[in-house]
């Protein structure tokens, strides 16, 4: 699936207040791409993420996910849009803390059209021992992981990565993303993944870099790394 964006821009207005998080952005991003959006805290980064997810309306612009206008959507028809096709992961897990590994992730694939088997996507992402753990049993980076399988189950046509790193220490935040780059090949699944570390967009095909809400830079890295290979510097 590919996202393009026509002149896309929001701004908050809080009173008398006027933010323009993001400004006059066109991008198209292709199918199968890993695209780092890399950019300083208030870039406008979660602003353009939400925007091309359809998490939230643009002020103004066209988003056009394979064809499908978003930005045209009523909020009924974009809930259906992101639940057949959309799959979200955000620093923070949101597990059900009630549920085991395995029953968190039934949960995504619940609601999906064509899904992979729950037992197939917990070995992808390594927790085929922690199967009936609950989440308080993990450590952060198990539980990340969780997160992904859940999102992913549903065989969505792209992920949206907000942070997903963002809590974990350097050698689990490798290993999360390695598991990313890893489903991102196998299931050749469009990946948009935001930081603010610039050394994580040594792994991406493609970085793009947001300052004050615009795009400044928009290059395709011809020699990506495998996310073990990253150095944090
Ligand atoms: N819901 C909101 N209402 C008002 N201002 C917002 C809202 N969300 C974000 N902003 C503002 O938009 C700008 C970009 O924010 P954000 O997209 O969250 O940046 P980033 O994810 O890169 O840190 C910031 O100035 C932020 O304060
Ligand atoms: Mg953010």
């Amino acid at each position: 699936m590919s996202i393009k964006l026509e002149n896309v821009s929001k701004i908050y207005k809080m009173g008398e207040v006027e933010t323009h998080a993001v400004k006059n952005a066109s991008l198209e991003i292709l199918k199968g791409e890993f695209v780092v959006l890399l950019g300083p805290s208030g870039s406008g980064k979660s602003t353009m993420l939400n925007i091309c997810s359809g998490l939230d309306n643009p002020t103004s612009g066209i988003i056009n996910i394979d064809g499908e206008i978003i930005s045209d959507m009523n909020s009924k028809e974009l809930t259906k849009f992101r639940r057949d096709n959309l799959g979200f992961i955000f620093q923070q897990y949101n597990l059900l803390q009630t549920l085991s590994v395995k029953e968190n992730v039934e949960v995504g694939r619940e609601v999906s059209l064509l899904p992979f088997t729950v037992e197939e996507v917990l070995e992808e992402v390594g927790l085929t021992p922690q199967t009936d753990k609950y989440p308080f049993q993990l450590s952060g980076g198990e539980q990340q992981r969780v997160s992904i399988a859940r999102a992913v189950v549903k065989n969505p046509k792209i992920m949206f990565c907000d942070e997903p790193t963002g809590a974990l220490d350097e050698d689990t935040a490798k290993e999360v993303l390695g598991v990313l780059q890893k489903l991102n090949k196998i299931y050749n699944t469009t990946v948009i993944l935001i930081t603010h570390n610039p050394s994580i967009g040594a792994m991406a095909d493609r970085i793009i870099k947001l300052n004050s809400g615009e795009v400044v830079e928009d290059i395709k890295n011809k020699d990506k790394l495998d996310a073990s290979e990253i150095s944090w510097g």
